[in-house]
C-alpha cells in the first residue's frame, strides 16, 4: 500500500506494507544507504536514524510508526550539532572499517543535541546500544567531547 513518510525533510511516498521495517523502505525503496543493516533484532546499532530527533533503531521499527513524523537518516544530518561531529569524526579519524559509524554519529548526535557538555559516563550510556566490531569506542568518545568543547 502507498505510505507517505518524511525523511530528510521531504515527503516521500513508498509501496510498502505497513510492518516493513523502516530499514527496509529506507535503503531499498529510498536508495538511502549509509543507514546499515548489521543484526536486524535492534541489538547493534548499525540501523539507528532519528525519529523527531531521538535515536530509533529502524530494522525494528515498522514503516507505519514513522507516519506523521521526521525521519533523519545520515544523509540528512545538517545541524551545527552534526556538523560539529562529523568535523571531529574526521579529525579524530574514528572510523576504522567504517560499517556501524553512520549509527554511531547518528547516537553522538541525538545525545549532543539532548546533552551538550555529557560527561565519560553519559557517553558511555548514550552510545552503549552501538556496537562496534573495530572496537573503536575511546576514539568515538573523545571525538563525542571534541564535538561538544566546539560547540559550547
Ligand atoms: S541492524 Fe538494527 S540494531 Fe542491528
Ligand atoms: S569501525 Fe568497524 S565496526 Fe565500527
Amino acid at each position: 500500500m502507498a505510505i507517505d513518510i518524511e525523511v530528510n525533510g521531504r515527503i516521500r511516498r513508498v509501496d510498502a506494507d505497513p510492518e516493513t521495517p523502516l530499514l527496509w523502505v529506507i535503503r531499498e525503496e529510498l536508495g538511502l544507504t549509509g543507514t546499515k543493516y548489521g543484526c536486524g533484532i535492534a541489538q547493534c546499532g548499525a540501523c539507528t536514524v532519528h525519529l523527531d530527533g531521538e535515536t530509533r533503531r529502524s530494522c525494528s521499527t515498522p514503516v507505519a510508526a514513522a507516519v506523521g513524523h521526521r525521519v533523519t537518516t545520515i544523509e540528512g544530518l545538517a545541524s551545527p550539532t552534526a556538523k560539529a561531529v562529523q568535523q571531529a569524526w574526521i579529525a579524530l579519524d574514528v572510523v576504522q572499517c567504517g560499517y556501524c559509524q553512520s549509527g554511531q554519529i547518528m547516537s553522538a548526535v541525538a545525545l549532543l543535541e539532548r546533552l551538550p557538555r555529557p560527561s565519560d559516563e553519559d557517553i558511555d550510556l548514550a552510545m552503549a546500544g552501538n556496537i562496534c566490531r573495530c572496537a573503536t569506542y575511546q576514539r568515538i568518545r573523545a571525538a563525542i567531547h571534541v564535538a561538544a568543547r566546539q560547540l559550547s
